[in-house]
């Protein structure tokens, strides 16, 4: 093995596996009007300019949008004054340009019909959509003016677990859209399936195997302010699927929208097809530990370096994805066809970060929540994943890998264990891990579940939000030294959360967010592995609002009160290390150059 190269670690990237789609025929009447509003505020007499002046507009915006992306804005007459006429009208992404033009000339209908007499009217339509108004609204895009939402009377059966499954693959549906439409289109729109091979009974008698999304923002809305709008309305949308399990519904406002349905509704193929994770075990059999041996529980995810060198053409130039700081980083194929990224750790490299100067700039909250929210996506994929569960063990801030748009990858699997799905918790006598990330029943009693991952997660959680390392020692008024967790448990605890946060956040982020966010940190490191949220209910809660959760207990800190060997003052010298501790009780630092598995 090469000196100067040391254990390569493999990152499975975390992408969706592809799986047939559904092949549910496509029900929606195109033109169908799903929606209106009439706002009465103000109202125009019959044959007044104004109406005319909408009429105008109307057939302008069609001809504009039809023309062009799909899109158009503006106003007609008036010069400004008040027989203005301020328009947007915006086609669904698979619509052709007459199609489009045909869908918002009928809202002509509502508008001199179920409407006539008002001067500020919202059409929904399968298609598109249209608003006009006598004022300027296109000014302060204000989502909360037109919010309408509807949904389908006929939902699935099987009583409250079933319906929040289906309501949280609703969820991660949409939020998979909402990411790949914000970030990665110029449409700003996305469709996609999320297929469940269990499946659901619905009142219709028909066993859904299959969820359709659809979700759309105005295109010149830029990246982040998208993603924000959807983010809004998805959080209504997926707890009234999560409450009532209906099989179709939909939300919409002027400036983005956001649709899913149990049979296909859009033309085209999906642009994104994930896979449901099994169902969550329930929580009694959480708590049973079988007490096997290491070696029966899975497989370890470890490669040999020649099959490392082979799926990467022998680190070749070409195929290097980046420099982070403890190396470089590959991508590879593995001959199943897998696509991997190899980190290929630099001892010289391992000190200094020469490609990374570090910014000093704090990271804005949006930014922040993003990396919370796709370490939780990712997480998820790893433990409930159909074909294995994965426990990753060590997930800790610098596992982390973040792209040039700041979109998390979680990284470093040279410690990750495939779980046998069957058996909830298990017993090992390797404990690896790092401390301060580690769950006090895995450390001190080596006990293995899924909830230890959730631990390490709600401690980077804090970290984020706290702007520190876990690592770092607080000033603290009582005798002992405080810890992270301490630190922002104390706060907690005092009714001063926000006094938690980074000074950066506690200026210019939406506290209310920020403090959903730490409540969740907080839950997730409860001492009891059963009062941890799974991944899945964590990104439930992420969509949802904080008045729902479960109210805390002190959580666990592992040091330095208390678990294994206080005589040590570990937190200082160990916490940014790798640790095994063999048996219970001894601690031996090593290196990550110097782990060798089993
Ligand atoms: C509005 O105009 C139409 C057609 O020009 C006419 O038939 C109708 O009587 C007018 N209504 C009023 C209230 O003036
Ligand atoms: C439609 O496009 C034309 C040409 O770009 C523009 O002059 C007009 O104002 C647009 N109509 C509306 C209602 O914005
Ligand atoms: C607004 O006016 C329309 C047409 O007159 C009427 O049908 C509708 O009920 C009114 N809406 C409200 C909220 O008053
Ligand atoms: C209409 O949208 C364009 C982007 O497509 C934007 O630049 C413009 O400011 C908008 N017009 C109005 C009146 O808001
Ligand atoms: C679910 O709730 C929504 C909104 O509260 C309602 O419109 C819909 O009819 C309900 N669906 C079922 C199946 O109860
Ligand atoms: C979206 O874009 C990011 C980077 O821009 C990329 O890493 C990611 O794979 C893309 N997602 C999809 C589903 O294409």
């Amino acid at each position: 093995m090469d000196a100067a190269y040391v254990l390569l670690v493999v990152l499975v990237v975390i992408c969706s596996t592809p799986t047939p789609p559904p092949c549910l025929a496509a029900g929606a009447t195109d033109a169908e009007l799903t929606t209106w509003k009439c706002n009465n505020r103000t109202s125009y007499a019959p044959n007044d300019t104004y109406q005319s002046n909408v009429r105008a507009l109307i057939a302008s915006l069609a001809a504009n949008a039809s023309r062009s992306v799909g899109f158009a804005n503006g106003s007609f007459g008036g010069g400004g004054g008040r027989d203005t006429a301020w328009g947007v009208a915006l086609c669904r992404g698979d619509t052709t340009g007459t199609a489009c033009a045909s869908c918002l000339s009928l809202s002509t209908g509502v508008a001199f019909g179920q409407c006539l007499g008002a001067r500020d009217v919202s059409a929904f339509y399968d298609r598109c959509l249209l608003r006009f108004s006598d004022e300027d609204f296109l000014s302060v895009p204000d989502n909360t003016q037109v919010q309408l939402s509807g949904s389908s009377k006929d939902s699935v059966t099987g009583g409250s677990r079933e319906v929040e499954r289906f309501g949280s693959l609703v969820a991660y549906l949409l939020g998979a859209l909402s990411d790949l439409a914000a970030f990665n289109t110029t449409s700003r729109y996305a469709v996609g399936v999320v297929s469940s091979d269990e499946g659901f009974l619905a009142t219709t008698k028909e066993v859904v195997h299959g969820i359709n999304g659809m979700v759309q923002c105005t295109p010149e809305q830029a990246s982040a302010a998208c993603r924000g709008c959807l983010q809004g309305l998805m959080y209504g949308l997926a707890a009234a699927a999560s409450s009532n399990g209906s099989i179709g519904g939909q939300i919409n406002a002027v400036w983005c929208r956001l649709r899913y349905e149990v049979g296909q509704f859009y033309d085209g193929s999906p642009m994104l097809r994930l896979a449901a994770p099994p169902p969550t075990p329930s929580p009694s059999s959480t708590d049973k530990a079988a007490n096997e041996e290491d070696d029966q529980v899975g497989t370890s995810l470890l490669f040999d370096l020649a099959t490392l060198r082979c799926a990467t053409s022998d680190f070749a130039e070409q195929n290097k994805l980046g420099h982070g700081g403890f190396g470089a980083v590959y991508k590879g194929l593995l001959p199943d066809g897998r696509e991997i990224a190899v980190k290929r750790l630099d001892k010289a490299s391992r000190q200094e970060h020469p490609e990374e100067p570090l910014k000093s700039e704090p990271l804005d909250w949006h930014t922040r929540y993003r990396i919370i929210y796709g370490v939780a996506r990712g997480l998820l994929y790893l433990h409930e994943d159909s074909q294995a569960k994965i426990i990753h063990r060590d997930l800790k801030a610098s596992n982390i890998l973040l792209d040039g748009d700041m979109t998390p990858k979680i990284s470093d699997f040279g410690l990750a264990r495939l779980f046998d799905s069957d058996k909830m918790t298990t017993i090992t006598s390797q404990v690896v891990g790092t401390l301060g990330y580690m769950a006090p029943e895995y450390a001190v009693f080596g006990h293995l579940s899924v909830k230890l991952d959730v631990y390490s997660f709600g401690v980077l959680i804090l970290e984020i939000i706290t702007g520190r390392r876990n690592t770092d020692v607080f000033e603290s008024v009582q005798e002992e030294p405080s810890t992270l967790l301490s630190y922002v448990w104390d706060h907690w605890s005092k009714g001063t959360p926000s006094e938690a946060m980074d000074e950066w956040l506690q200026r210019q982020a939406p506290v209310i967010e920020v403090l959903k966010c730490l409540h969740l940190g907080l839950l997730c490191i409860q001492e009891n592995p059963v009062d941890r949220p799974t991944m899945l209910k964590v990104l439930i809660m992420l969509h949802g609002d904080a008045s729902s959760f479960e109210s805390l207990s002190r959580p666990a800190f592992i040091y330095p009160s208390s678990g294994i060997d206080s005589s040590r003052s570990c937190s200082r010298d160990l916490g940014g290390q790798q640790v095994v501790t063999t048996g219970l009780g001894s601690i031996n630092s090593i290196s990550v150059s110097e782990f060798h598995p089993r």
